[in-house]
Formats: C-alpha cells, structure tokens, sequence
C-alpha cells in the first residue's frame, strides 16, 4: 500500500504558483486577487477560509475576506458580489458554503462572472466541465485529478465508484473522471446495498462526510481509495469516511486524512485563482 501525499503535491503546486505570480508581476505589474465572502460563524467555514487566505498570502496573492454576519440580507450579499465582479484587482471570487436557510445560494453563485468564478459553481461552468471545454473546475475534484495524475493512476477504462453526489465535489468527480474516460458510478444516500457498487470499484472516492463508512468488506482488493471526507472524531482527532486502518492494507494507494486531499483543495483554489489572473492580464493587453 502507498499512500497519495496530498500534502507534499500541494507543496510543490504551492511553489510553482509562487514563481508564475513573479513571473505575472515582472511582465504586467499585477498581482491575483481573491475575495472570499464569509457569512456567520460557523467554525469549519471560518477555518477554512482562514486557511485560504493563509495560502493566498504564502505565494504573495491580495487577498481580501468579506466577513458578513448570519443575519445579512440577500441584497447586502448580492451588492457585495456585483463590485467584485467590476473590481479590478480582484480575480477570483469566493463564497464559503454553506450560507444561512434565508439566502438563496444558487441566485449568488450565479451573479458571481464566470470568469472569476474560482470555486467553478456557475452554471456557464458547471456546463463547460460536463461537455469537457476549458473553463474552471471546482477545486476539490480538481485537487484529486491531480493527485491521481502525480501517482501515474490510469483511469482510462477503470471502475470507477463515487459515493456523494453533491454539487461541489460528486458530480463535478464524476464528470472530470468520465472525461478521462472512466467507467463512472455515482452512488448517494438512496443507494440501495452501497457495497455491492463499492466492492467493484478498481478506484473508490468516498466524500460523504460519514466516518466509518467505508469498511474493509466493501473494498476491492488492490483498488485506489480516495478519502474526500473531513470529519471530528469523538477525541477531535481529523478522520475521513473510510476506516483507514482496516481498509487500507487492501489498497493499492490510499489517501491519508489529513494530509491527502483536503491540502489538494487549497492548491487548486491557488491554481484557479492564478489561472483566472493570467486571463483577465491576456485581456487587458
Ligand atoms: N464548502 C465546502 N467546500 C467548499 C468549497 O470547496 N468551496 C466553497 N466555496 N465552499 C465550500
């Protein structure tokens, strides 16, 4: 069994932005910009963005965070959004999910311009990646591509076996893995028997946010396990879906939580952010 090092990957992407946003600074005098908007206080959300922008400073990105409370109307957030979208400096624009009940994300996550649509929620987006043409790729999918390219893993023909199908990270895997021509499954909580699907796949992505999900008996021997969950455990120990110590002497690879995808998320959140600025800089020449 080897282990996908997410965060020696990350490292590495990380470094290579750093150079490109030099390199975009000496030819054009810009540097990327990222606004992240942060609605209420939850932890996660704050945490993560705390780590966003974290990285967005490590390889010298502006980077500016919108801190809203939960009570903010849908207009202040809509209004927030429309000067970005004329804003200069910013490129890339960010909106942490989830947002309150009273706000109608799907409304936001349409007026943010596709061109600086990071996160590749829009729709313009959403449909570029399911006909396969170049546009932005929501990053942990993205994140995971990578790392299944680094490790030279051949997905061309595979059973390949997703559990979640949510809008961030389900469906745009399963598109992304269907256009590396794949053979694709995607299961989800009405599954009936989750493991007789499981148990065929030759490269399982679990992002469900369940711990213990994926058990030793619903994993194929020698298959690629891809760990997207991110949970607590009850000693507030980090762990994902799958039960790591039992399932991954089956494996061939298998990512690490931490340390596998989750840092692979925030480098492609730092690679969409540089390609959406190298864009706007071709544009404005
Ligand atoms: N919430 C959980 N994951 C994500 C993500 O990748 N992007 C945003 N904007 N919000 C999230």
């Amino acid at each position: 069994m080897k282990l996908l090092d997410g965060k020696t990957l990350s490292q590495t992407i990380e470094s290579q932005v750093a150079q490109s946003v030099k390199r975009l600074k000496q030819e054009t005098g810009r540097v990327p910009g990222l606004a992240v908007i942060l609605v209420g206080n939850d932890e996660a959300s704050q945490a993560y963005v705390g780590m966003k922008k974290r990285a967005c400073d490590r390889v010298g990105f502006y980077s500016v965070t919108h801190e809203m409370p939960s009570s903010i109307s849908q207009e202040a957030i809509e209004q927030t959004i429309v000067m970005m979208n004329e804003n200069p400096n910013i490129d890339g624009i960010l909106i942490q999910l989830p947002l309150p009940s009273h706000i109608d994300t799907t409304r936001l996550l349409e007026l943010v311009a596709p061109s600086k649509d990071v996160d590749g929620f829009h729709p313009f987006n959403v449909g570029r990646l399911s006909t396969a043409l170049d546009g932005f790729v929501p990053c942990t999918p993205l994140g995971i591509m990578e790392l299944l390219t680094k490790y030279n893993i051949d997905l061309c023909g595979k059973e390949c076996v997703v559990v979640g199908a949510s809008n961030i990270v389900g469906k745009p895997l399963a598109a992304l893995l269907l256009n590396a021509e794949a053979t694709v499954t995607i299961t989800h909580i009405q599954t009936q028997d989750l493991a007789s699907h499981t148990k065929n796949a030759d490269i399982l992505l679990v992002g469900v946010g369940v711990i213990g999900l994926i058990s030793e008996d619903m994993v194929k021997d020698g298959a690629v396990v891809v760990d997207i969950g991110i949970n607590r455990n009850s000693e507030g120990k980090l762990v994902g879906d799958v039960c790591f110590e039992s399932v991954s002497p089956k494996c061939s690879y298998i990512t690490p939580v931490p340390g596998g995808v989750g840092p692979m998320t925030i480098a492609m959140l730092l690679k969409n952010t540089l390609k959406a600025a190298q864009i706007h800089a071709q544009e404005a020449k």
